[in-house]
């Protein structure tokens, strides 16, 4: 999974995070599991979508929350092909997990702590055996660069289950936070794309009204990055 200088690539996407890149780097290219955690906003998403892409691997991305079941992870038979020819290899239309499985992506799941036990012990299954068995399908065996992503909030605390300890366990969990205000500033120039007279000052402003919401006592959840961005563009 290495090309020509990966790593100075990949920078060239984030603004930042040298830390948190090298442990997911380091992490993902020792055949290891990941969970990113942080709230939201914090490069998460654009981190694994900058890796994936450099290295061409296929990102498939899953939302985790409460109504993730097993099949919607696995797959299902198309009812359809069931009642023409019975349960045939052709008539099984893959879920994310096979996907990423047979294609050797990255199965990255958002909110990881929101999704209930059962499809949180299929993917137990797969992060331990590499391989998983399909009824009526098969034995599908992960090519070698398919990881399990993992994201959640820490502060989340709609709707969630607190993670068993043997996902937990098996995961390993790289912690962000937010970025300095030069950082968000250089997010919001690569971003943003604004010019003008005016651009440089509405950066800096937008990114320090974003930092007071986040420890004003008034406001129970501050905004990310993401508000910067938007307050800018906006402004
Ligand atoms: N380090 C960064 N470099 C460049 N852009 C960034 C960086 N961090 C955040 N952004 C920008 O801020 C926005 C939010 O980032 P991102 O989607 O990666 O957050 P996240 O951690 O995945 O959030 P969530 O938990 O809500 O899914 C994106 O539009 C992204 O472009
Ligand atoms: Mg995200």
């Amino acid at each position: 999974m290495t090309g020509p200088n990966p790593r100075k690539l990949i920078a060239k996407r984030v603004v930042g995070r040298e830390r948190e890149l090298e442990l997911a780097l380091a992490t993902v290219d020792s055949g290891r599991d990941l969970v990113l955690e942080g709230p939201p906003g914090t490069s998460k998403t654009t981190m694994l979508k900058a890796i994936s892409s450099e290295w061409g691997i296929p990102l498939v991305l899953v939302e985790g929350n409460g109504d993730l079941t097993p099949s919607k992870l696995i797959g299902y038979h198309s009812p359809a092909r069931v009642l023409s020819e019975g349960y045939t290899a052709d008539g099984f239309v893959p879920g994310p997990l096979v996907a990423a499985m047979q294609r050797g992506g990255f199965l990255y799941i958002e909110e990881f702590n929101r999704a209930p036990e059962d499809p949180l012990n299929v993917l137990l299954t797969a992060m331990a055996d590499r391989e998983i068995e399909v009824p009526r399908y098969g034995r599908v065996v992960a090519s070698a660069t398919f990881r399990i992503i993992a994201s959640m909030n820490p502060f989340d605390n709609v709707g969630t289950t607190r993670l068993s300890t043997s996902i937990s366990d098996r995961l390993n969990r790289v912690v962000v936070g937010y970025q300095d205000a030069e950082a968000e500033e250089n997010i919001l120039r690569m971003r943003t794309g604004l010019d003008g007279p005016l651009s440089e000052a509405i950066t800096a402003d937008s990114v320090a009204v974003c930092r007071m919401t986040r420890d004003h006592r008034d406001v129970r959840q501050g905004s990310s990055v993401r508000g910067a961005i938007d307050l800018a563009l906006i402004a």
